[in-house]
C-alpha cells in the first residue's frame, strides 16, 4: 500500500469512496470536500494500491487563543480494503501532519453507532470527551474523541 498526499486528479476516486461510505446527512457535499482537500490548513492523505485508491483521510488545523488544534474531518477506507491496517496507517499520517503543523491536540466527531471507527480511535489512544445530540441529524448523536499530541520532531516534515 502506498501512502501519499492528495493531488488534484485524486478528486473523482476520492469522492466515489465518500459516496460509498456515507449517505446524506453524513456525507460531505462536493464543494465542501473540494475546499477540504485543497486547504490551506488541511492535509489530505491517500492510500492507494496498484493505481486504485483504497482510502483517504483529512485533518484540518486552526489556531485558537495562541494554540493550534487539529480536527479529523474524515477517515474512509473502501469496503474491500478494510481490516488490513489502512485506516490505522491513515490515522497515523493525520496525526503526524497535525504535529508538524504544531497541534498539541487532535479531536473528532464520530457517529455514536459507528463501532468500527470508535474501536479504531480508542485503540489509538483517543479518549471520549463528550456527546452531541442531534449532531448529524435529529436523534443522530455524535461522540467527541480527543488525543494529546507530542511536539513534532523538527527533523521530520509530513505536512
Ligand atoms: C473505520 C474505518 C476507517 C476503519 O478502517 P480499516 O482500514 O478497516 O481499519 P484497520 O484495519 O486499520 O483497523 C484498525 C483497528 O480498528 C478497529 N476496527 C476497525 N474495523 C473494525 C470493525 N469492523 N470491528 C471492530 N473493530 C474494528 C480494530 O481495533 C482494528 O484493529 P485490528 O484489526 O488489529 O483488530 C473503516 O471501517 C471505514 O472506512 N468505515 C466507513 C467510513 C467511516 O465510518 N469512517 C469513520 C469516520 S469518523
Amino acid at each position: 500500500m502506498l501512502y501519499r498526499l492528495y493531488q488534484p486528479e485524486d478528486f473523482s476516486p476520492l469522492y466515489a469512496i465518500e459516496e460509498a461510505c456515507f449517505e446524506p446527512p453524513l456525507r460531505f457535499g462536493r464543494a465542501d470536500m473540494r475546499r477540504l482537500v485543497r486547504g490551506p490548513g488541511t492535509a489530505a492523505w491517500i492510500a492507494a494500491q496498484d493505481g486504485q485508491m483504497a482510502g483517504f483521510a483529512i485533518v484540518e488545523w486552526t489556531r485558537e487563543a495562541g494554540a493550534t488544534i487539529a480536527y479529523i474531518q474524515t477517515l474512509e477506507v473502501a469496503s474491500n480494503q478494510r481490516r488490513q491496517g489502512v485506516g490505522a496507517e491513515l490515522l497515523r499520517r493525520l496525526e503526524a501532519s497535525a504535529q508538524s503543523a504544531g497541534a498539541h491536540l487532535i479531536w473528532l466527531h464520530v457517529d455514536a453507532e459507528n463501532f468500527p471507527a470508535i474501536r479504531l480511535y480508542e485503540a489509538h489512544g483517543y479518549r471520549r470527551e463528550g456527546k452531541e445530540d442531534h449532531y448529524y441529524a435529529r436523534s443522530r448523536p455524535a461522540l467527541l474523541y480527543a488525543k494529546s499530541l507530542e511536539p513534532a520532531d523538527p527533523r521530520a516534515s509530513t505536512l
